[in-house]
């Protein structure tokens, strides 16, 4: 059905003659195309307008024809639909005036019907599938109920979420309620985007590396969890947790399709903890792209080498920083289509 299916076929563990490459925050201001688009629109537009979304989500891939597309959106639009206000301030970030930080305010956030709430975000998987015409699948997603949480508690974005940690390690009975009502909003929504026809969903922990590995288990790997298990016989599902390389060896027995790795863990370590046999998915330093692209290109072949050209998916360790240079981005890509065994 899709005509290049090398990012599934990654995802099932085939033998495949080079890997699949995309990457996170692929969609962005890197991007003179979206620039533009973002002078018009504010974020949550953006986001809301199924014209816009699907058009800035094959952007990147009109112009380096990456293996997969991920659609534009936000992960924040969980705890919007949940009745926690969410602002994307210029120049500032993700903004929650209403910050959760007591019992009562746990009790005011809602299990919404997200159906009903994020109808705008299957309009724009439909009309991005359909832009995207079977050349290539299109990754859903959802922030982990720990990501979403630090957002909720601490408010913004933050260097340590030293506030989301205080009220965990607090008012831990309020924390996993809270946690248990964003897994179960989460667990619907991305059935839904499922059924609106995105072809994997990967599930971004940005701040489980904020946890000790103890702590991880407890407020965030167990709810990873139960999105995967909820999720996998639906569709592959990819678990990225950044700075979260010394949870690898359970990860790799949770049923996920593949595995996130950010660029503090080698590929020689991440397949050693993972046990050698699920897909990995990274994990160059974004800030790397600053090199100049002759390097680029060396340094993605040797990545490659490293990890193996099976069960690989090329991508950065984590977003794509928006003063990275066109040619930068380029050359990225196409080392990847380049590569030969
Ligand atoms: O990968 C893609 O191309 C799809 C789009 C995407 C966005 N956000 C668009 C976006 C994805 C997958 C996300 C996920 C997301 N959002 C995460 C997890 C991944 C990660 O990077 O750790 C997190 C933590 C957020 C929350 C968020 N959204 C922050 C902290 C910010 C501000 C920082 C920034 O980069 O500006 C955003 C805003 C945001 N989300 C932008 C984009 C393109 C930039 C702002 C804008 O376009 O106006």
């Amino acid at each position: 059905m899709i005509k290049n299916d090398l990012f599934l076929r990654a995802l099932k563990g085939e033998t495949v003659d080079r890997p699949p490459v995309w990457m996170m925050r692929q969609a962005g201001r890197y991007l003179p195309e979206f620039m533009e688009i973002k002078k018009k629109y504010d974020f949550f537009t953006r986001c809301q307008t199924p014209e816009l979304a699907s058009e800035i989500t094959v952007q990147p891939i009109r112009r380096y024809g990456m293996d997969a597309a991920i659609l534009f959106c936000d992960i924040l639009v969980i705890p919007q639909a949940m009745n926690i206000e969410v602002q994307m301030k210029p120049n500032f970030g993700p903004y929650l005036p209403n910050p959760v930080r007591s019992q009562k305010d746990v009790d005011n956030v809602i299990v919404p019907d997200v159906k009903q709430e994020l109808s705008y975000v299957y309009e724009a998987i439909k009309a991005t599938k359909e832009k995207l015409n079977n050349e290539i699948p299109l990754i859903g997603f959802a922030g982990s109920p720990w990501t979403i949480l630090c957002y909720c508690v601490q408010g913004q974005g933050s260097k340590n979420f030293d506030k989301a940690k205080e009220f965990c390690f607090t008012n831990p009975i309020a924390a996993h309620q809270l946690l248990q009502k964003i897994t179960d909003t989460t667990i619907a929504y991305l059935k839904e985007k499922v059924k609106a026809g995105v072809n994997a969903v990967q599930v971004f922990d940005s701040w489980g590396g904020m946890l000790s590995p103890v702590d991880y288990q407890e407020f965030s790997w167990q709810y990873i969890q139960q999105i995967i298990d909820a999720l996998k016989d639906e569709t592959p599902v990819i678990a990225f947790g950044k700075g979260c390389w010394f949870a690898l060896s359970d990860m790799a027995k949770s049923g996920a399709s593949a595995l996130g790795v950010d660029w503090t863990c080698s590929a020689r370590n991440a397949r050693y903890l993972t046990g050698g046999n699920i897909t990995l998915q990274g994990n160059f330093d974004p800030t790397r792209l600053f090199s100049p692209p002759s390097e680029i290109k060396k340094m993605v072949h040797q990545m490659i080498n490293e990890f193996g050209k099976d069960k690989y998916i090329v991508n950065l360790g984590h977003g794509i920083l928006p003063n990275i240079g066109l040619d930068n981005a380029k050359a990225f890509i196409d080392a990847v289509k380049e590569y030969e065994a």
